[in-house]
């Protein structure tokens, strides 16, 4: 498969994951058209084209020819230099003919703009009742903050090093979150899990979390306890990284009960703990991995992939 046809197909997966729908994405890659036109002549050079048809910002090719052939690709949470260099080495000593980079966490310029992705988890907490003026304003202060925040990082430095040895590399955040959102969301609304200590079973049935159990990271409730009752429950594991910390009130305003998540910052769960809010942390590198596994299954009906999987990546294939 081109990386190209990877590349679209990752973000086509991603936007049929996607909660807020497609409608919604269509106006804002309709919005981004009407700004491309009316850039002035000094903004071009520095607009990033890709926004034109993926509405996720923090999901770039970062190294290497849209036309490269991939057969084989070596996949990872986090690709960074240590990992690259072992795919020059493997490639170099192995013969491993390793043709892509694969980081599910972002990279130079799409970790740069990793905020921008944060802007869906506005229409996420609308679909479930929230105010959106209440949720855009929220979301707005925390987007600052976390724009902010990315400003000091050396973004381009495991890209740097990809590109001085040659080998192409990608990251792909958002669409593989989504997917682990929309999964996890039917998984529930099916099985109906009554009490938190269902939920946790539950997720203990999918073998991404089996995995990480037996490493010793199973689900946990962080807030309330295994014989309180679920609820409403919100799957808050998609849009860039945490969402605002005054927002759980407004959660219980709306009627959810129990919010399952990757992680939960300290801040964030006394906040949802004061508001009186169960939080089940699924686990972080289980749930990227669930997601970059449905993600793939998706991608590889355009063709068969070979794997090689380090940094908390496993492959797990649902249809084989
Ligand atoms: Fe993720
Ligand atoms: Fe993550």
């Amino acid at each position: 498969m081109k990386l190209e046809k990877l590349y679209k197909k990752a973000i086509e997966t991603g936007i049929k994951n996607d909660l807020r729908g497609k409608e919604e994405i269509k106006k804002t890659l309709a919005e981004e058209k009407e700004k491309h036109t009316k850039l002035k002549d000094d903004e071009v050079e520095y607009y990033d084209k890709d926004k034109l048809f993926n509405p996720f910002s923090d999901t770039r090719v970062l190294n290497g020819d849209l036309n490269t052939d991939v057969k084989k690709v070596i996949v990872g949470i986090d690709m960074e230099v240590g990992e690259i260099l072992l795919t020059y080495i493997l490639n170099k000593d192995l013969e491993q003919k390793i043709d892509l980079i694969i980081s599910h966490h972002p990279e130079g310029y799409a970790l740069a703009q990793l905020y921008d992705v944060m802007r869906l988890q506005a229409d996420l907490l609308a679909n479930y009742g929230i105010t959106i003026s209440v949720a855009e304003q929220l979301m707005q202060e925390r987007i600052s903050e976390i724009e902010r925040r990315l400003m000091p990082v050396n973004h381009n430095r495991a890209v740097d090093v990809a590109r001085v040895l040659g080998i192409p590399m990608m990251c792909v955040h958002t669409p593989a979150d989504n997917c682990v959102t929309n999964y996890l969301k039917k998984t529930f609304e099916k099985e109906k899990p009554y009490k938190l200590k269902d939920v946790v079973n539950l997720l203990k049935g999918i073998p991404e979390y089996k995995k990480l159990a037996k490493l010793q990271v199973p689900p946990k409730i962080v807030s309330g306890s295994e014989n309180n009752k679920c609820g409403k429950i919100f799957i808050d594991m998609t849009g860039g990284t945490e969402g605002s910390k005054e927002i759980f009130e407004k959660y219980v305003q709306s009627g959810v009960s129990t919010l399952v998540g990757m992680h939960i910052s300290e801040e964030h769960l006394k906040n949802a703990k004061k508001a009186k809010l169960n939080v089940v942390v699924a686990g972080h590198i289980s749930s990227d991995v669930l997601g970059l596994n449905l993600m793939f299954d998706e991608v590889e009906k355009e063709g068969k992939l070979e794997f090689v999987s380090v940094s908390g990546f496993e492959r797990i294939r649902r249809n084989k």
